[in-house]
């Protein structure tokens, strides 16, 4: 049996470099993808029930259905800031916004607008919900950078993680 899609996200992952796993934060679980994958099939049938935070996962795949490309976002509906967001971010309010999580390319296929396609289908989903985009990125990732402000998201604050490494907090 070939492998399943988020064991394909998984191998993926996997395929990135070091520093690029370090953008990501670490390697997602498979339960984990599995369940954003089944999310997102779910709100594009139209049955998807929106609780105060769910994340959606989408894939991009090349001409012999190989996953090429991934990207997970979580929609926020009159969510409570958690303790950390409270913390490092300094959010009180309750939130009720579209936070990108994750988006990661094949290093094979990066420049052919893959990445594109994942943020244009975001800001659909935005567009969709009548809620803005957040995406907070590590301030030495130029990539992804350069990627939000072509799709008009601009930086708002920057904060530090727990660990201190520095971000910026993009918006729509
Ligand atoms: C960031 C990333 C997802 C871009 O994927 P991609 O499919 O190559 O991007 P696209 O081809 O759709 O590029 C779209 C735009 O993003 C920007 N961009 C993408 N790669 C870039 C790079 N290396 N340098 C500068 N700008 C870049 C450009 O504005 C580009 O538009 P252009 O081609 O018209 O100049 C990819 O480099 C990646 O997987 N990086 C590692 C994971 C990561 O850091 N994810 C972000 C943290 S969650």
């Amino acid at each position: 049996m070939g492998l399943d899609l988020a064991e394909q996200v998984r191998l993926l992952f996997a395929s990135l470099s070091r520093e690029e796993k370090a953008f990501l934060g670490g390697p997602p679980f498979t339960s984990e993808i599995r369940r954003e994958l089944e999310n997102a099939r779910a709100y594009e049938q139209g049955i998807l029930k929106l609780r105060s935070r769910i994340s959606l996962g989408y894939c991009v795949f090349d001409s012999n259905e190989v996953v090429i490309g991934y990207q997970s976002q979580t929609l926020l509906n009159n969510a409570k800031p958690s303790q950390y967001e409270r913390t490092y971010l300094n959010l009180q309010d309750p939130l009720n916004q579209i936070q990108l999580r994750k988006i990661f390319v094949n290093p094979n296929t990066r420049g052919r607008g893959v990445a594109q396609g994942l943020l244009k289908r975001s800001l659909e989903l935005a567009h969709e919900l009548g809620k803005n985009v957040v995406a907070d990125v590590i301030e030495t990732n130029i990539s992804i950078q350069e990627l939000l402000k072509s799709n008009k998201m601009n930086p708002q604050f920057k904060w530090q993680t727990r660990k201190g490494t520095p971000m910026i907090r993009f918006s729509n």
